[in-house]
């Protein structure tokens, strides 16, 4: 078959991937765990529902601008002033097909073939694969002292005559990082003054633990007029767990803003108008479903870590937001993905590999599942990697025999 050179080097989504596997090895009746989820498995807020049925009901559900329905614009702007202290105006705004597509675009508007774009590793495992989508090179920096947080240095180190642009996640995808308030300003700065493009994936900002307040980069920006090269990410799938809903958003210069909904226009039109109005009902609605959701998912970071803590050989940072932890594993195997499939056929819990997220011999695990999948899933993962173990495990009534050393 004659695919593009580009099509070519794309791998399949290795997140989506292990979705699918945990449906089917489900619908088998097989009681896996799933520690791999990136989403949380809270309702969705009564207000988006709502919202989405109403105009469900209309019996008219057409296309909608490109860039987005004004209602959501206007929900965007309030959100961007409450929780960035920026006022904004509409044209400054365009939402998309969840965070994903946000940043895609992004990327398609401001680079050119062998343009470079850099980001901290370990790193959200879209950002290599949009950068090749755009035919430019995606430049991952991993911090020089070992550990997930990346100093001003080590960015300034990458940067060449071909950078573009810098992509800041935090707090972090895998790693559950946030980066300090410093280091932020820092690249705010140096981006400037090397006039390159910051997009911040600002995705988790609000799900955040240990009383740390988000931090919010306008604050350190010395341009924030129509020729700031900042561009804020955002969205509802992670905060009001409404991943299935598909709709993020990009807050940038006015021109830029025509750019990307040029592109997104000839995507997809921009996001389906139903599942906007239940954006808009999610962030104009009531709120306590958010702090409810950080509160969990605090909880289930401490009982992860604890259970990971007794873990022999596991070293482990412990995460200040998001609903992961990225673990080292590198004494059971130095390749994550072998552990990974090791752990999938023997105990049926799914992780996923750190050589996804541009880090060997790492594991990346969700927190944002029931105490109970935390607790028993880790409990299996010993069983399984631990040559001390006992000889049996139960998983319900069925009968596991340890086979291997
Ligand atoms: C760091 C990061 N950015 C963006 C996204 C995309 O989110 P959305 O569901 O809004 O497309 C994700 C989702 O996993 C993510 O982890």
């Amino acid at each position: 078959m004659s695919i593009s050179q580009i099509a070519r080097t794309i791998s399949a989504s290795p997140t989506l991937a292990l979705n699918e596997k945990a449906a089917i090895l489900r619908e088998k009746g097989e009681p896996v765990i799933h520690l791999g989820a990136g989403e949380p498995k809270s309702k969705v807020p009564m207000d988006a529902i709502l919202a989405a049925a109403a105009h469900l009901n209309t019996g008219e559900i057409r296309y909608a601008p490109a860039d987005g329905i004004p209602a959501l614009k206007k929900a965007i702007i309030h959100y961007t002033e409450e929780h960035y202290n920026r006022l904004v105006e509409p044209e400054n705004v365009m939402a998309s097909g969840g965070a994903k597509q946000a940043i895609m675009v992004a990327l398609q508007a401001i680079l050119n073939p062998q343009e470079e774009v850099i980001y901290p590793a370990p790193y959200w495992v879209s950002y290599p694969e949009m950068a090749k989508l755009c035919g430019a090179i995606g430049v991952p920096v991993l911090p020089e002292d070992g550990t997930f947080y990346p100093r001003i240095q080590d960015i300034e180190q990458k940067v060449g005559s071909y950078t573009k642009a810098v992509i800041i996640n935090s707090p972090n995808n895998p790693t559950g990082a946030m980066y300090s308030e410093e280091f932020i300003a820092n690249v705010v700065d140096f981006c400037e003054k090397r006039d390159l493009y910051l997009i911040m994936d600002d995705i988790y900002h609000r799900l955040i633990f240990d009383n740390r307040r988000p931090i919010n980069c306008y604050e350190y920006a010395k341009d924030i007029s129509e020729n700031s090269k900042l561009i804020v990410i955002n969205g509802i799938s992670k905060q009001y767990a409404m991943t299935g809903f598909r709709i993020g958003w990009a807050v940038a210069n006015k021109k830029l803003i025509e750019v990307m909904t040029n592109i997104q226009g000839h995507q997809t039109s921009g996001p389906s108008v139903v599942l906007q109005k239940a954006a808009v009902g999610a962030l104009n609605g009531i709120q306590s479903s958010v702090e409810n959701l950080r509160v969990t998912l605090e909880n289930n970071r401490n009982v992860m870590i604890e259970h990971l803590n007794s873990f022999e050989g596991i070293k482990v940072t412990k995460p200040d937001g998001t609903f992961y932890c990225f673990a080292d594993f590198s004494v059971y195997g130095k390749e994550s993905t072998k552990i990974s499939e090791f752990l999938i056929d023997k105990v049926l819990v799914l992780t996923v590999p750190g050589v996804e997220f541009g880090m060997e011999g790492y594991m990346r695990l969700s927190f944002c599942g029931s105490i109970k999948d935390i607790t028993e899933g880790i409990e299996r993962m010993k069983w399984a990697l631990d040559p001390n173990s006992p000889n049996e495990l139960y998983i319900g009534d069925r009968k596991l025999v340890r086979d291997w050393t």
